[in-house]
């Protein structure tokens, strides 16, 4: 397999860090805490591997629900992540962009995540995308709101709108849609994430949970994604030559 057949943009739900967590007997904090290890083992293979963005859910819309105290776990742990790698991934020309709304997050998370994205907002190696406080959803329904602002404002017409221009209102608007989709712990859902993204994404569901996922899994998944033939609504190629 070489670097050049793709996927470019891959996509992770990283999923199972309360099992793993669990099946030590272990609070399911641990596993998240572990679950950052695993990210930034994933984000240091990425490359090498052909991989020029990636996005991964840390936080969706839903994740609200959780005991207060798992939530507040989850939000000191984007800004732990963002403090202990933020030099590294301005040192390696990545970019960081940080997807999902920001209303409802506190003053010092959103303070972060603006550093992390100002600071390395000129990058170009490799596209780091955090979907935090993100449902697929919501990021339509506000792309929509966006959209139809303009059309009040009249800076936009309503009949001009397809989806090459809704697209541009989305909050993944600066990267390409992802290639691949992985979802980790054995779960097979899409789970309200990159809900337009994902229309024609190969998806893997890879039977470990997040915080054992390493460099091996990620090739591993890309490896299945190579096997497979995407089609875009077209026909198999087999197809096509034997229609002459
Ligand atoms: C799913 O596991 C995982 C999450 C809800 C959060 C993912 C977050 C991390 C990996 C921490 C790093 C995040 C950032 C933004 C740096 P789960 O708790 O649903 O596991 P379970 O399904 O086994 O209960």
């Amino acid at each position: 397999m070489t670097p050049t057949d793709g996927p470019l943009h891959v996509a992770i739900i990283m999923d199972g860090n309360g099992r793993w967590a669990k099946q030590r007997g272990l609070p399911r904090t641990f596993g998240h805490r572990e679950g950052v290890k695993a990210l930034k083992r994933t984000v240091a293979a990425a490359p090498d591997l052909g991989v020029t963005a990636l996005t991964v859910f840390g936080f969706s819309t839903e994740n609200w629900r959780r005991p207060m105290a798992e939530v507040s776990e989850l939000m000191s742990l984007l800004k732990v992540y963002v403090e202990s790698d933020l030099d590294r991934l301005v040192r390696e020309n990545v970019r960081v962009r940080v997807i999902g709304r920001r209303t409802g997050l506190k003053p010092d998370i959103v303070e972060v995540i603006d550093r992390a994205e100002a600071r390395t907002a000129h990058n170009s190696r490799f596209l780091l995308q955090v979907a935090f406080n993100y449902g697929g959803r919501a990021d339509i329904a506000d792309a929509a709101r966006r959209f139809a602002e303009e059309v009040e404002q009249g800076r936009a017409k309503a009949a001009d709108l397809d989806e090459a221009l809704f697209e541009q209102h989305l909050s993944t608007a600066d990267a390409p849609p992802p290639d691949l989709i992985v979802r980790t712990s054995g779960e097979q859902r899409i789970s309200n994430f990159l809900l337009w993204e994902c229309a024609y994404a190969e998806l893997v569901f890879q039977d470990v949970y997040w915080p054992d996922y390493g460099p091996e899994h990620l090739k591993a998944a890309i490896a299945e994604y190579r096997a497979r033939e995407r089609r875009y609504g077209g026909a198999a190629s087999d197809d096509v030559l034997a229609a002459g």
